[in-house]
């Protein structure tokens, strides 16, 4: 199976910084045949230019395109929102939900995160759901609680037709403490954390044994990530920081 690596820009760049960044990471892709599952995610502002960029490169079968936020509503007085809909016209596949700053920063709570969630999965595209525990739920041996609970809330208003395929889902296990620090979990953690993720989505997913795919993301960097990307049960990685510099990006995708 193709791994899949994600590129999360966050809050940055400029129009003339995303356009490098975006040729930059074209040029390497171009390189690197087993790289089938790229999904770049800027700020909104720039889905379209990037868009542009992609689909009038010889790689845009092997680029997606995805957004890193989205209104729990399909249209309306929302002010600062905008929908799934509205993203399919740059062609973007795949929506950030619940990544852990915006739980923290902006107060997203389980409800919110389970309308987000819903509204993505009634277009035909698809969620990358974020979970992860803090440093002290860790610490306080929580973890494995806390990441089942917020599996079971984020996925809580899928409908049994919406149940019958994971195909739309992907789960991103980003421990808060490992992002955007340098650290990271050890390989057996992660392994561990992914094998729980695998039996709790198992429980959802009801037919055809059909499971996510779940990423790692937290500190992923050129170093760490041909060990990472090798875990049993790790089909990809979500890379904030690192993706914001296409050489160090590029070295990560070679890891696949
Ligand atoms: P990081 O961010 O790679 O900078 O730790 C990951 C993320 O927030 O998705």
């Amino acid at each position: 199976m193709s791994k899949l690596i994600a590129a999360n820009w966050k809050q940055n760049g400029s129009s003339l910084e995303v356009d490098n960044l975006t040729r930059e990471i074209i040029k390497g892709a171009k390189k690197l045949k087993n790289l089938n599952n790229l999904i770049l995610i800027p700020p909104s502002v720039y889905l379209e230019r990037v868009s542009k960029l992609i689909k009038k490169s010889s790689v845009s079968k092997r680029i997606s395109l995805g957004v890193q936020n989205i209104s729990p509503y399909k249209n309306g007085a929302y002010t600062g929102e905008i929908s799934a809909d509205m993203c399919k016209d740059f062609d973007c596949k795949y929506f950030i939900v619940g990544h852990s700053e915006r739980r923290e920063t902006f107060n997203e709570d389980s409800v919110m995160i389970s309308k987000k969630v819903l509204s993505v999965l009634n277009t035909s595209q698809k969620i990358i759901l974020c979970i992860g525990e803090t440093l002290n739920q860790r610490e306080k041996k929580q973890a494995r609680k806390v990441i089942a609970n917020q599996i079971k809330s984020g996925l809580s208003l899928l409908t049994p037709k919406m149940r019958r395929t994971a195909s739309k889902i992907i789960i991103a296990y980003e421990p808060v403490w490992a992002i955007g620090t340098g650290k990271t979990p050890s390989l057996q953690d992660i392994f561990l954390m992914h094998k729980h993720i695998i039996e709790i989505s198992a429980k959802i997913f009801i037919t055809n044994r059909s499971i996510p795919k779940i990423l790692y993301g937290g500190s992923v960097n050129s170093e760490n990530s041909n060990e990472i990307l090798s875990i049993q049960g790790v089909d990809g990685a979500l890379v904030g920081g690192a993706s914001l510099n296409a050489k160090k990006f590029i070295d990560i995708c070679r890891s696949i």
